[in-house]
């Protein structure tokens, strides 16, 4: 499907976004493994997470839907039974990545699949760990690529560098060191989003986390079981992003947006448009399940100026820097994105997918081999994109063709679907014509 949307007049209302990715995915990863029936509130339907429910479901776990709650009943830390065919993991390398770490320490085989994108994402940063764990395991080309074949088994536990600062390698050494003989400690140089420690301490897991002079450590201590959980899933702020820049970027808009979970390692982008001037507040701020949760009201901001990001930044904000690039167009000055190569192998190739685009809708752009530089306060000509088939990409442009002259085709628009269902509704509700 292709979408064309055009300039609006300004957006205004208040939104709940459907819920957060990350912690629907760790939600029912972790409670399949725990002793016990956890109740999920608020849990994701969405293309990703729901891949997750379903291969769940083929490792043997009873995940029941009920007047919009999730029932999973766990089968305790090695309980899952061998999947009777290939695990298809759609486009969701959260979900491929985690169960790799499960699947180390079962005594099962299973082999794992994906769509075109995600059987060309890189999987040995995840595959060469768990292989120093003990586990067997290989894939396509070396074992860089889907389709990966995992016999479970004894595993060690060990120290791990994790020089990506990749949470989804972390989550899946912290799920393999639940079942390894001895400590697994992870190493990050700059923080990653640290929902799984958060979840595992909720559920029981001996598990310490701490700050040094060389970054961020996690120490996980094996454990016999996790206890069951009742979690209530935020809104998830890289969904709430896409309309915090509407916001700011469309004259006399004004939106609030309910719920957003707000965890540091996760709201790098909203800190950033404050650091250019925009119209963002944090209200009614509270705790949910451990994590920080506010109501987020963001304004039209015309006075904004250019940014530099640097490495260290990025994890914070890293599935919203095509969104903050496309928010620099109209920013006074030149804005400067480095230390983001991890972007070239995500759901697309997101810096030449944001370059490309842009040069198709006449705006100035020029491509790093890390990042981008992209002049501000330019004028949106408007034309066709292509989503590459990447859901971020998609809404980012949606976004920008709210104040494009003739307005901004996009081609294969649904995949919008993958994180945010009802995303094209939501713009249309809130768009004032
Ligand atoms: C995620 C981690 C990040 C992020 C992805 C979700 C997670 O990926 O880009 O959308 O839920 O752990 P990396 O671990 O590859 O950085």
């Amino acid at each position: 499907m292709d979408k064309k949307i055009t300039k609006a007049k300004s957006i205004k209302g208040t939104l709940r976004v459907p819920s957060d990715k990350s912690i629907s995915h760790r939600s029912v990863i972790l409670s399949s493994i725990s002793d016990g029936t956890s109740i999920i509130k608020n849990y994701l339907k969405a293309g990703d997470t729901l891949t997750t429910v379903d291969v769940y479901r083929k490792l043997g776990v009873k995940i029941d839907e009920e007047k919009g709650l999730f029932f999973v009943h766990g089968v305790g830390l090695k309980g899952l039974k061998e999947p009777e065919d290939v695990l298809y993991m759609g486009n969701s390398g959260t979900t491929t990545r985690l169960t790799l770490g499960v699947l180390a320490g079962q005594n099962i085989f299973a082999t794992l699949t994906g769509d075109n994108s995600l059987r060309k994402r890189p999987m040995k940063r995840v595959l060469l760990p768990l292989k120093n764990m003990g586990a067997n395991v290989d894939g396509r080309n070396k074992g860089e690529f889907l389709p990966v074949a995992i016999r479970g088994g004894s595993l060690r536990g060990i120290e791990f560098f994790n020089e990506k600062a990749s949470a989804q390698v972390k989550s899946a050494l912290l799920l393999a060191g639940l079942n390894a003989n001895r400590k697994t400690t992870i190493i990050e140089p700059v923080m990653s989003r640290d929902h799984t420690e958060r979840m595992l301490k909720a559920m029981g897991a001996n598990i310490k986390t701490e700050f040094d002079e060389g970054g961020y450590r996690v120490h996980l201590f094996p454990s016999d079981k996790l206890n069951p959980i009742d979690i209530d899933v935020p809104a998830d702020p890289s969904s709430a992003a896409f309309f915090v820049a509407a916001a700011v970027l469309v004259p006399n808009s004004e939106i609030l947006l309910k719920d957003v979970l707000i965890n540091p390692t996760r709201d790098g982008f909203f800190r950033k448009l404050k650091e250019m001037g925009a119209n963002i507040e944090y209200t009614n701020h509270r705790e949910q399940n451990g994590e920080p949760v506010a109501d987020i009201l963001a304004k039209y901001s015309p006075d904004l100026k250019a940014i530099s990001v640097e490495k260290r930044e990025i994890p914070s904000m890293i599935d919203e820097l095509p969104l903050l690039a496309l928010v620099a167009t109209q920013a006074e000055g030149e804005t400067v994105i480095k230390g983001a190569e991890e972007l070239r192998v995500k759901e697309s190739d997101r810096i030449k997918a944001v370059v490309e685009n842009l040069k198709q809708i006449g705006v100035k752009v020029e491509e790093l081999p890390d990042g981008m530089i992209i002049k501000g306060k330019q004028k949106i000509k408007g034309g066709i994109v292509d989503s590459f088939h990447d859901h971020r990409i998609a809404m980012a442009f949606s976004i920008l063709a709210l104040i494009s002259e003739e307005g901004i085709e996009i081609k294969n628009a649904d995949c919008a679907s993958i994180s945010y269902p009802e995303f094209y509704q939501h713009l249309e509700s809130l768009i004032e014509k």
